[in-house]
């Protein structure tokens, strides 16, 4: 038997070999520090691992089909593997088999079953809200939990538009995990205004609305990512999109089936940043990564280091699976402070880390406001960044809602130590740092990384980078 849910973080991988029953492996993360030393220049080729956002919504809405759904490319992070164990724990099959194909056979819409215990999905709050929203569609009780972070991070932005479709919660003061949620017996479709621009949201409002009667709407003023949108659409979703310029209104019909399919899961924008960064601040470097996903609801930070002189070339743009992919060549060149237009935050909100990082070694100072949701992410990142740039030579002013950060016109002074607060994108961004400062910088815990980016010391070591375990 596999355990698959409980109050412990842990992570079980379902291996499936056409010649052997079903086994697996579990891991338990152990808090490990690691010093980035400074690089010459990165120079090589690399892939990515898989999307994060898409292979969160591959598992979910394959659980939601009859039938045999195949995800090649999915991240294999701590983070999907939650979402994976939660949607076992919901009664669909889902198993890798040995060339890391992904089979899932699902339940169909709203067939799923009572899970038997508490559904943990340790830091990832995309997997929690987003399974929130098919919770509801389902008149049992689910309860969930998470990690220290994620039983931090405000959950009543899911629960209200839940709630007005006829779901009940039961939550910790402040709206926090862990929670109870029970389904009505009928949920009722609603039309949903995002109080704040969040994918994760409009995600869980449709993703419930397909188990409504009647069409379920969510209206955006400020547009994020469209996972959710293209991959109903390709799970054969009757969705429409009213593109109004600055008001965008999805629509999706309930009670329709879905049917299987076969997804590809580019590689991750927001994980490819961290080597694109490191790379682009490094005079003398050159890196090719093949395979990432170019949606342009992603690509704002790809956008924002051109105009601060970065030299960043998309070759081989194409579609793969409804999604827009390209390569990306990289090359070293000095960077200047720009202005970053507070609009474009949607399209880059996990990138601002890195970003901030950049931004040390550029000359001038780049300014970034509209930033209020750092604040509730894997940790409260506004906060992270300015006390680990600070601490680290580099001049950092900390807005309510942003950050302005004078540039070192080139190596920043470095030789701190981070505290990643158990956040994967605070640990990888300040590695960056290190490698592109003049005297390293440690991270106290490296294990975060797990969650969105396995493997990420090894390919940046092939690359270059020089890493320390302490
Ligand atoms: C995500 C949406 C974003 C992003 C998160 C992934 C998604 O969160 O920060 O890493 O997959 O929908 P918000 O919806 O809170 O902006």
């Amino acid at each position: 038997m596999v355990i698959t849910i409980g109050w412990f973080p842990r992570v079980a991988i379902h291996t499936r070999n056409r010649s052997m029953n079903s086994t697996h492996i579990t891991q338990n993360r152990t808090a490990s520090a690691l010093t980035a030393s400074p690089a010459r220049s990165l120079v090589g080729g690399l892939r990515v691992p898989g999307d994060k956002s898409i292979s969160h919504r591959a598992l979910i809405l394959g659980g939601l089909t009859v039938g045999e759904t195949t995800v090649s490319g999915l991240l294999e992070g701590e983070d999907v593997l939650a979402t994976a164990g939660a949607m076992r724990a919901y009664g669909a099959e889902v198993e890798r088999d040995s060339d890391g194909v992904w089979h899932i056979h699902g339940c169909g819409v709203s067939g799923l079953g009572e899970p038997a215990g508490v559904l943990d999905l340790g830091n990832s709050g995309t997997g929690v809200r987003l399974l929130m929203g098919v919770a509801v569609g389902h008149a049992f009780t689910s309860f969930f939990t998470g990690d220290e972070s994620l039983r931090s991070r405000p959950m009543d932005r899911i629960c209200h538009p839940l709630e007005a479709m006829g779901a009940t919660f039961l939550y910790r003061t402040g709206d926090r995990l862990p929670l109870a949620v029970t389904g009505p017996k009928s949920l009722r479709p609603i039309t949903y205004e995002l109080p704040v621009p969040s994918a994760q949201v409009k995600s869980a409002v449709l993703l419930a609305g397909l188990h409504a009667p009647g069409v379920t709407s969510v209206i955006e003023t400020a547009a994020t990512r469209d996972h959710s949108e293209r991959m109903l659409r390709g799970f054969g979703a009757d969705v429409t999109v009213e593109d109004g310029g600055d008001r965008r209104v999805i629509s999706l019909a309930g009670h329709q089936e879905l049917r299987p399919t076969t997804i590809h899961v580019p590689g991750d924008p927001s994980s490819a940043a961290f080597p694109v960064v490191a790379a682009a601040c490094l005079p003398g470097s050159s890196v090719r990564i093949d395979g990432v996903g170019a949606n342009p609801m992603r690509t704002g930070l790809i956008e924002t280091l051109r105009e601060m002189g970065a030299k960043i070339t998309l070759l081989n743009e194409r579609e793969e699976g409804g999604e827009p992919v390209a390569d990306l060549q990289i090359e070293g060149s000095e960077l200047r402070g720009i202005e970053v237009p507070p609009e474009r935050a949607p399209t880059m909100i996990d990138e601002y880390p890195v970003l901030a990082v950049a931004a040390a070694c550029a000359s001038g100072r780049t300014v970034m406001r509209g930033l209020a949701e750092l604040r509730v992410k894997e940790s409260d990142r506004l906060s992270a960044v300015a006390t680990g740039l600070a601490d680290n030579g580099v001049p950092v002013e900390e807005l309510e809602d942003g950050l302005i950060v004078t540039g070192c016109e080139g190596k920043p002074q470095g030789g701190g130590t981070v505290a990643a607060r158990l956040d994967h994108r605070i640990a990888m961004a300040f590695l960056v740092l290190g490698m592109i400062s003049r005297n390293g910088v440690t991270i106290d815990d490296v294990s975060p990384i797990e969650t969105s980016f396995p493997g990420f010391s090894d390919l940046m070591t092939n690359l270059g980078a020089e890493f320390q375990t302490q």
